[in-house]
């Protein structure tokens, strides 16, 4: 059972074993040690105010983190849209994990009733993560010329959600 709380001054050690090379390949690399802490500080901060929410992800009884999903106003094409992100660390991946965190976060986001779209812009090479966009329904709307994190040229997919669609349906339970 997968279910997402929020972050807190705790979460700094998830980001750091998240900041490995072989998660990092489709966001420039690794960051150096401030940065990660920056990071941290930054997503500890966002939960203090009103333009998005970062969670931690936990998938186990005993409450240990596995990754991260989170949400942050972007401003793209005139309007305020809530840009998603995510990771799961490696050895719990291929497990749905990443597409049953990112349905909780949609709930989050679409309760806030700040946005009328959410967008998702991973690198064209990041397979996995254009498969989770896919998975949860969003639509393609091409290739954009994206930065991330700040300072790191990448080209991307605009894949976005409207929420004023029905909700995403849940997860088919195998027989
Ligand atoms: C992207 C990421 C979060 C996916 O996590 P996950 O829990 O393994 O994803 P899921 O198990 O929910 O799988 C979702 C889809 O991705 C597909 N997928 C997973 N890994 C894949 C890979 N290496 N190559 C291609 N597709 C892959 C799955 O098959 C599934 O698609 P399907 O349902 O159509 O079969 C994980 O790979 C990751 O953390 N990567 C590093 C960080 C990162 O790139 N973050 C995203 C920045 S935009």
């Amino acid at each position: 059972m997968v279910r997402i709380e929020p972050w807190g001054e705790g979460d700094l050690e998830l980001l750091r074993a998240g900041n490995a090379a072989e998660m990092t390949q489709h966001l420039g690399g690794p960051e150096i040690a401030e940065k990660v802490l920056a990071r941290h500080h930054r997503y500890v901060a966002l939960n203090e105010g009103d333009t998005g929410r970062m969670f931690r992800i936990v998938a186990s009884a005993d409450g240990a983190s596995v990754g991260s999903v989170g949400y942050w106003d972007h401003e793209w094409n005139g309007a305020t849209v809530a840009e998603v992100g995510w990771m799961v660390l490696r050895p719990f991946q291929g497990r749905g994990i990443a597409v049953a965190a990112m349905r909780l976060l949609i709930d989050v986001v679409r309760a806030k009733g700040r946005y009328k779209r959410i967008h998702a812009f991973p690198n064209v090479e990041n397979a996995a993560s254009n498969a989770v966009c896919r998975r949860l329904g969003f639509t393609q709307l091409g290739e954009v010329d994206f930065e991330y994190p700040q300072g790191n040229p990448i080209r991307s997919r605009d894949w976005c959600l409207d929420l004023a669609q029905a909700p995403t349906p849940p997860p088919l339970i195998d027989s």
